[in-house]
């Protein structure tokens, strides 16, 4: 597959990092958009990838959003075209949902500034771990609201007190005052983000992988209402059954031995 704005770096023991590479600030182009949603494609399909890494080839930016150049050069269209601008919101929900509902660990590796739609992007991966930069939804500053799922997906991870006040003010977090309130997992320093990273990766790509995938499902039903939750919870347990790794944890439990998910299936 080839790609324009992002690379795909294959590494050792089923982890597989996408470096958004879209000068000067991986502003999130559709061509990076089609180029996300191949990836999510390819790895998604590729049983020997076990856990993503989403991360920026650049020094100080890990994506700074939607393309705000294409936005102004457009103002007066988008004046008159609600349809389009509603189609082109739904449009990075879309590419950001690949991750979200893809069934494996996604990772966001958050190396510099995650502003408006960057933060979105890492909202939509399972965990966030972050090294230098600003994060916020930056959105109401410039006049406009989040528009790629970032009210949805902050609200559900902060809550509405904590969303409402991060949106409104479009404030720009420090990692360590991201981490303090859970937008995103671990704080590290630049010099340890890959190796942190990819230490966190390699563990989760050791584990159930498949039972994750399903987990994750089960997991984002929680944002709906509790009884769809429930029956969507005992629908994914099921599937665990077909997946094999049952097998080889349950063997290993009465062995009294570490599962070996990685080698055995
Ligand atoms: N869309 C398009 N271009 C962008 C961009 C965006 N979202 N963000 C930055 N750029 C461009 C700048 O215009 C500049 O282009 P130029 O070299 O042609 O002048 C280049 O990227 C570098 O940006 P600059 O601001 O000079 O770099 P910086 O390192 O000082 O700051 C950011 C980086 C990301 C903190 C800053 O650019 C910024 O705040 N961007 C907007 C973020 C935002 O609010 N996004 C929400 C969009 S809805």
């Amino acid at each position: 597959m080839s790609y324009e704005t992002i690379q795909i770096d294959r590494r050792d023991k089923g982890v597989a990092w996408i470096i958004i590479d879209n000068p000067p600030a991986n502003a999130i182009s559709e061509k990076l958009m089609t180029d996300l949603e191949q990836a999510a494609d390819e790895l998604g399909a590729d049983p020997s990838v076990r856990v993503i890494v989403i991360t920026s080839a650049h020094e100080k930016t890990f994506v700074a959003g939607a393309d705000l150049k294409a936005m102004i050069q457009s103002g007066s269209q988008y004046a008159g075209n609600e349809a389009g601008i509603v189609q082109q919101s739904v449009r990075m929900q879309q590419c950001f949902n690949r991750f979200a509902t893809l069934p494996k660990p996604v990772i966001a590796a958050i190396n510099g500034h995650a502003l408006g739609g960057g933060c979105e992007l890492a909202l939509a991966c399972d965990f966030r771990i972050m090294s230098k930069g600003k994060i916020g939804l930056t959105e109401v500053s410039l006049g406009l609201i989040p528009g790629a799922g970032g009210t949805q997906r902050m609200t559900r991870l902060l809550g509405r007190a904590k969303a409402t006040e991060l949106i409104f003010t479009s404030k720009r977090l420090e990692p360590e005052e991201a981490l303090q309130i859970g937008l995103v997992n671990k704080v590290t320093t630049p010099e340890k983000l890959v190796e942190e990273t990819t230490a966190f990766a390699e563990q989760l790509a050791e584990g159930a992988v498949k039972a994750m995938g399903l987990a994750k499902r089960s997991i984002h039903a929680a944002e709906g209402p509790v009884e769809d939750g429930f029956i969507i919870e005992a629908h994914s347990f099921a599937q665990t059954f077909k997946t094999g790794e049952p097998a080889v944890g349950l063997a290993a439990f009465f062995q009294k031995k570490k599962p070996q998910f990685l080698r055995s299936l």
